[in-house]
């Protein structure tokens, strides 16, 4: 068989996640293009990948990098995907908004509206089995909720039928408040409730 016959569900998740960014180009459909973005901050990773990270926006690190999570907070991120057996290779790492916000500020109601349908392009491309979401905007965008992030974790949701969502803290907010040790608890229980589903091996 010709190799242009081999179906390749990454190959053809990954052109098809390609088409996305494209689509995206040099984006100008929000404000935030003209507040000081350097580029736009697309995601990284497996793309078909079972577990997906969504965080809430690109920060000064990411904004120069163009890769999700690659400062403190995203550091703290890599050691929470390691803690549970797996590494960033294996996940795929996106966030809400695919701009950097300035000086770090909440996205705008606008900004998420813009820019989420490109997010839900990406989940339904790579199909994950497991979404965790990041922080309150992560969480409060994909479940449609304006509960906050402390009540919406603890619990396991099902998102668009096939997709289990799993909220918790956002690693910035453990760095925030590294002393508390109630926070980690809550995140590594969340993890471990990812790991069941993905039936990652404990050892
Ligand atoms: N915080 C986020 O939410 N996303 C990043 O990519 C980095 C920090």
């Amino acid at each position: 068989m010709p190799m242009s016959d081999v179906s390749s569900p990454a190959l053809d998740n990954s052109a098809a996640l390609a088409t996305v960014r494209a689509d995206i180009g040099d984006c100008t459909r929000c404000p935030l293009h003209t507040l000081g973005r350097k580029q736009i901050v697309f995601g990284v990773g497996n793309p078909k990948a079972e577990l997906m990270f969504v965080g809430e926006a690109p920060g000064a690190d990411e904004d120069v990098q163009g890769v999700p999570f690659v400062g403190q907070a995203g550091q703290l991120l890599t050691k929470i995907i390691e803690a549970i057996g797996l590494s960033r290779d294996d996940v795929y790492i996106a966030n809400v908004i695919k701009c950097r916000p300035p000086g770090n500020r909440n996205p705008e109601p606008i900004e998420v509206a813009t820019c989420e349908p490109f997010l839900l392009q990406q989940i339904d491309i790579i199909n994950p089995k497991v979404i965790v979401a990041l922080g309150t905007f992560a969480a409060q965008a994909l479940l449609k909720s304006t509960v906050p992030i402390s009540k919406l974790r603890g619990q396991v949701y099902d998102f668009r039928g096939t997709v289990k969502l799993i909220p918790t803290f956002h690693p910035a907010y453990l760095l925030r408040n590294r002393n508390n040790t109630d926070l980690k608890r809550d995140v590594w229980e969340d993890m471990k409730k990812a790991r069941a589903i993905l039936s990652v091996p404990t050892d």
